[in-house]
């Protein structure tokens, strides 16, 4: 049997990061991944230029049903210290918007710095491990897999959640710590297109391309971002933000003039171009394909600019800037950028990611119910727990 100070299961971005710091404090670690490679999330993250953390990173950027539990380990490791390590390798980046940091050139840059600093801490990796039984003996846990019995004193469970499961996301993490009696909060997908009722796609996947900068609303929250209507549904990074809010059976409230003043806007054209169309003037305030399908959907009627008074101006800006659909669903772990829930933060220790009442057995990353906003925060997530748990396993 093997013995090892510390397993990480799982080697993306959290796993990785936790066992490098094991690593480094002189704890004997293996990183054990049912995958061929590292990384493989990071790899084909933003695009493949993965947006590898974000400037204006704060706990207000997450979700999760302890709002406190991710200070902690966000304010010791922070978008300012993986910045530097980033430095440290020469990396080229940029802003992208928002705070958005991305590599110039390839999210390979960040795995091979990864992979670097594990060869310098001495991490070892075992690939392609199916792990088939973890249980806990006198104070170890032993991992049975097909290539042997594997003991170690701390386990790290870095398995992520269940967002592209042809990537290699399992439940994995969730079965495990329900074996060890800790609660798990139901899961669901995040970051993910929102998708039509049939009567809905009727309507709209014609118009199926069309993007537009909006404000998306749901349960009192909102999104300033682009919005892009297609085949399936509505998807852009409003939705995405959105969707983190959005539960089956609410409404999504769309702003399609955002940052604009309809009435001023109509007030003003009405008395400048009084012949003009209706349809002619809205088109100068979002897409002409979507003004069109609003007029085939006859939610206006068209007519010249000096018909209009103020009770139908008023309702033309509620048109624009409230308009209510009912997303049938989203298009669920197949497209979802993370997982929402996971591991109940109650069972840990906000300081070293511990369970609570399961000594030696860590939960890092996505696995545990702490999501990010769409923008470089879940990677930033997955650091600072890393971080925070290669401190003490
Ligand atoms: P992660 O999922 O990265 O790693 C878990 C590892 O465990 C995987 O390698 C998996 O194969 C392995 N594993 C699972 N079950 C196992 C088992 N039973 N046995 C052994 N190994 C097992 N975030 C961000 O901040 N910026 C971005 O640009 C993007 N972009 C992005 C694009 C796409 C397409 C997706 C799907 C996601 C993103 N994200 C993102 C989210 C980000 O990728 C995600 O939050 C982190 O990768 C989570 O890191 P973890 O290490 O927790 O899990």
């Amino acid at each position: 049997m093997q013995q090892w100070d510390v397993i990480v299961i799982g080697a993306g971005a959290a796993g990785l990061f936790c066992a490098i710091e094991a690593a480094k404090r002189g704890r004997k670690t293996l990183v054990l991944d049912n995958g061929k490679r590292i990384g493989r999330k990071i790899i084909m993250s933003g695009g493949g230029r993965c947006n590898f953390t974000n400037m204006y990173a704060s706990p207000a950027n997450f979700l999760s049903q302890n709002p406190h539990f991710c200070k902690s380990a966000l304010s010791r490791y922070t978008q300012w210290d993986f910045i530097a390590l980033v430095q440290q390798y020469g990396i080229a980046y940029h802003e992208k918007t928002l705070g958005q940091l991305f590599c110039d050139n390839s999210a390979k840059d960040i795995v091979e710095m990864l992979q670097q600093e594990c060869d310098k801490a001495g991490v070892q990796i075992g690939l392609q491990q199916d792990i088939q039984q973890v249980s806990f003996v006198d104070g170890q846990y032993q991992l049975t897999t097909a290539q042997g019995v594997r003991q170690c004193h701390s386990l790290v469970i870095a398995s992520g959640g269940l967002s592209l499961p042809n990537l290699g996301a399992t439940a994995f993490g969730f079965q495990l710590a329900e074996q060890f009696g800790l609660k798990v909060l139901p899961v669901r997908a995040g970051l993910v297109p929102l998708t039509w009722q049939p009567s809905d796609k009727a309507v709209f996947e014609e118009i199926s391309g069309v993007a537009l900068p909006v404000t998306a609303d749901a349960n009192d929250t909102q999104f300033p971002e682009d919005m892009l209507f297609t085949h399936r549904g509505l998807s852009g990074p409003a939705i995405l933000q959105i969707s983190n809010y959005w539960q089956p059976g609410d409404e999504l409230r769309v702003n399609f003039a955002a940052g604009q003043d309809v009435t001023a806007f109509l007030t003003e054209q009405q008395q400048q171009h009084p012949a003009q169309e209706l349809k002619t003037s809205l088109a100068r305030l979002i897409p002409k394909r979507l003004v069109d399908k609003l007029l085939e959907l006859q939610l206006f009627q068209n007519q010249p600019l000096k018909a209009l008074n103020a009770k139908s101006i008023a309702r033309l800006d509620e048109l624009l800037t409230q308009y209510v659909f009912k997303p049938n669903g989203t298009e669920g772990y197949r497209t979802a950028e993370v997982t929402l829930g996971g591991v109940d933060t109650n069972e840990l220790s906000s300081k070293t990611m511990e369970a609570k009442k399961q000594p030696g057995l860590y939960f890092i990353g996505e696995v545990v119910d702490v999501t990010g906003w769409l923008g470089g925060y879940n990677f930033q997530w997955a650091w600072s727990s890393g971080w925070v748990a290669g401190q003490y396993c």
